[in-house]
Parts: structure tokens; C-alpha cells; sequence
């Protein structure tokens, strides 16, 4: 790879950010790290510390500064987390960075969202960053080299932890085909993983949020479930399927929602994903660009929808917290409104790795 200057001036940092932890046992602050990384692109940015991170990994140099993360296990879905904090769908689309992000002291790791062909997601640019609001805009579209790909990354880790995979519909399959479209992903995963996420919330994929009503998910939980158990029986092992949901429902959707992933006992409920609204952000630059919102400004909308999913599953199916987590605290709230497990994904590009170890000790101390 051919680097720029800056990208250059970057790596430099990086590395004196890692000498400062060998002679002074402290790294550079990460909001230092954070701010030489914010004048590159978003994107740009997200693949070289992604690919710094890896390389960080595979010589060795990351250990010494990831916090030491006390075990905090518990058990959802069937599944033994040895913490409840994991990683957002969306950061490792394709699988390539799973031993580095697992060595960073996440409970688990969802990939993808991955679909059954590779696509290259929508044109760029695509991803904003709300800085002040500590806030992203994404409309990725699903930019992913498809499932089989992804398979092979995890066939090859040797992260421990468990492995959702997140599967979603190729953005030229029609969306009446889409059932097709996640029953490839289903098989495909299915062995692979800890659990399924099934992806109906997108809101950069036309006409996906449209199978989170009605016939609509009957239909599409009706197959998957037939499919996960036909499944479960030829590998002899039942993998969880976990439900991924907008926050923008009101509160007769919602209950809808619960209603119909009680009826096809479904395994889990992800609330949730990034929001289409602007409220918070208005007259923020890039706020008026199409796609989803995620960070500090979806907190308390994700905690709301995960309060009214718990009013209406009690305990009948577990939900899995995301949407705004900035911090120890605000994971904590997750978990008090009624979440079993918190997933993390604009709080840690903002907050960095610290926010896990921050997390998983609020929520040990507070749960
Ligand atoms: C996402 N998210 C996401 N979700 C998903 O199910 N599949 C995906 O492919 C993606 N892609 C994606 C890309 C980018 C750039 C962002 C910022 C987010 C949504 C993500 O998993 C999470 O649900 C939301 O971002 C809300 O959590 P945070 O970011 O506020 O912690």
C-alpha cells in the first residue's frame, strides 16, 4: 500500500503511541490518537485502524495496551459470554479483523452485515462524522464481500468468544425475494456461528425495514425458524437466531414486533439499529445527509425502545442493548431498561477501547 503523507505522519504516531506505552507504561491519550485519525476521511480512517489495528495484532504490539477486562460471564440464549459488552454489527463487515478486535476484550464480536453475493454498497461518500454531536451518519448499503468470504475469516480465528453473524438481502434482490436472500445466509452461517442476527432494519437498503411488519415478518420468522431447526438437526447443534429492529417504531409496533417473535420463539431481540431521525442533530453539519444516526443522539430513543420490549417479552426472549452507548453508565442504563447483553459501535470510534473495560465494570458493579 502506497501511503500519503499524512497517512504516513499518522503511522508514525501510532507507533510513538505505542513506544510511549513501553517507556512510560501509558499510551498517548486516545483522544490524541482519535484527532490525528479525524482528519482523515471516515471511511478512509476506518479501514487503516482497522488494518493498523490487525497489523498491531499480528506483530504482537497490541497486548501492552489493552486494559485488562475481569471476567464478567454470563449466560443468554444458551450461549456462555464471558461478558456481556460486544461489538455492534457493521465495524467488520467482512470477518477480516476478528482476532484484533477479540483481543481488545469484547464478550463477543456480530459481523457482518454480510449478504449472499458480494456488493459494493452505495457511492461514497457515505459516512459522516457529527463530531460535536458525537454522532455518525452512515448509508454503507451493505458494502460486503459476501458470506462465503466471511465464513472463511471465521473458520481461521482464534478468538474464543462467541460470533454472531449478521446476515442481510443483496440490495438487487427484490425485497418480496428476500426470504431467499436470508435463508442462503442462514445456511451458510449457520455452522459458524454462535448466533444468527437476521438484519431487517437497515435503513439503507430500499424496502428492507418493510419486513420488520406484519405478514411481512411472519412470513420471513416462519421460514427462518422452519430452516434453523431443519438445521439444528443436521449439524446437531441449535444456533440461536437474534432479530435486529429500527428504533423508529412506536410503541403499537413494537408490541406487534414482540408479538410476533414470542409466537415463532425466536431466540433474541436486537434493539436496536441506527435512526432515520434528525430531531437531535438539526442544524448539525451533515445532518441533513441520508442514512442512519447512530451515537449520543440515539441514546435515550434505544433505551425508551428496549423499555417497551422488555414491558412486552417479560422474559420470554432476551434483548440485546444498542443505540448510544458512550459510556460505562449509559451501558448500564441498557442493561437496567431491560437488556441482557450491550453491543457497542459509535462510543467506541469516539471513547475508544476503554469503553469496553468502562462497560463491563458498570455493568458488574451496577447490574
Ligand atoms: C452500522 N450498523 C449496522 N448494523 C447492522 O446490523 N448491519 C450493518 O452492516 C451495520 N453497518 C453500520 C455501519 C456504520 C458505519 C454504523 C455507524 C453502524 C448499526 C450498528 O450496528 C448499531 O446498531 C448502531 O450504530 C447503533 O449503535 P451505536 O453506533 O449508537 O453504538
Amino acid at each position: 500500500m502506497k501511503l500519503s503523507f499524512v497517512h504516513r505522519c499518522i503511522f508514525l504516531l501510532l507507533c510513538k503511541y505505542i513506544s510511549n506505552i513501553y517507556q512510560y507504561g501509558m499510551p498517548m491519550p486516545y483522544s490524541l490518537l482519535r484527532s490525528l485519525l479525524f482528519q482523515l476521511s471516515p471511511e478512509v480512517s476506518h479501514e487503516l485502524s482497522l488494518e493498523w489495528m490487525s497489523a498491531g495484532h499480528r506483530l504482537k504490539l497490541l497486548k501492552p495496551f489493552i486494559p485488562k477486562i475481569e471476567a464478567a460471564p454470563v449466560e443468554v440464549m444458551g450461549i456462555k459470554f464471558p461478558n456481556p459488552v460486544g461489538l455492534a454489527a457493521g465495524l467488520d463487515k467482512n470477518a477480516d479483523h476478528i482476532d484484533a478486535l477479540g483481543a481488545l476484550g469484547f464478550g463477543f464480536l456480530e459481523l457482518g452485515t454480510v449478504t449472499p453475493r458480494p456488493q459494493p454498497g452505495n457511492p461514497k461518500p457515505r459516512l459522516f462524522r457529527l463530531k460535536d454531536q458525537q454522532a455518525i451518519i452512515n448509508r454503507m448499503g451493505f458494502n460486503n464481500k459476501g458470506v462465503d468470504h466471511l465464513v472463511e475469516q471465521v473458520k481461521k480465528t482464534r478468538f474464543e468468544g462467541p460470533i454472531g453473524i449478521n446476515i442481510g438481502k443483496n440490495f438487487d434482490t427484490p425485497v418480496e425475494d428476500a426470504m431467499s436472500d436470508y435463508i442462503k445466509g442462514l445456511r451458510a452461517a449457520y455452522e459458524h456461528a454462535s448466533y444468527i442476527a437476521v438484519n431487517v432494519s437497515s435503513p439503507n437498503t430500499p424496502g428492507l425495514r418493510s419486513l420488520q411488519h406484519g405478514d411481512a415478518l411472519n412470513e420471513l420468522l416462519d421460514a427462518i425458524k422452519e430452516e434453523q431447526l431443519l438445521l439444528s438437526k443436521q449439524y446437531g447443534r441449535y444456533v440461536p437466531v437474534a432479530v435486529k429492529i429500527a428504533p423508529d417504531m412506536d410503541e403499537q409496533e413494537i408490541a406487534q414486533v414482540a408479538n410476533s417473535l414470542k409466537e415463532r420463539e425466536i431466540d433474541g431481540v436486537i434493539a436496536g439499529n441506527t435512526t432515520l431521525a434528525r430531531d437531535k442533530v438539526k442544524g448539525a453539519s451533515f445532518a441533513d445527509e441520508a442514512g442512519g444516526l447512530s451515537g449520543a443522539p440515539l441514546t435515550e430513543k434505544s433505551t425508551h425502545v428496549i423499555r417497551l420490549l422488555k414491558s412486552e417479552l417479560s422474559d420470554s426472549i432476551p434483548i440485546i442493548g444498542v443505540g448510544g452507548i458512550m459510556s460505562g453508565e449509559m451501558a448500564l442504563d441498557k442493561i437496567r431498561a431491560g437488556a441482557s447483553l450491550v453491543q457497542l459501535y459509535t462510543g467506541f470510534i469516539y471513547e475508544g477501547p476503554k469503553i469496553i473495560r468502562n462497560s463491563v465494570e458498570a455493568i458488574r458493579f451496577g447490574g
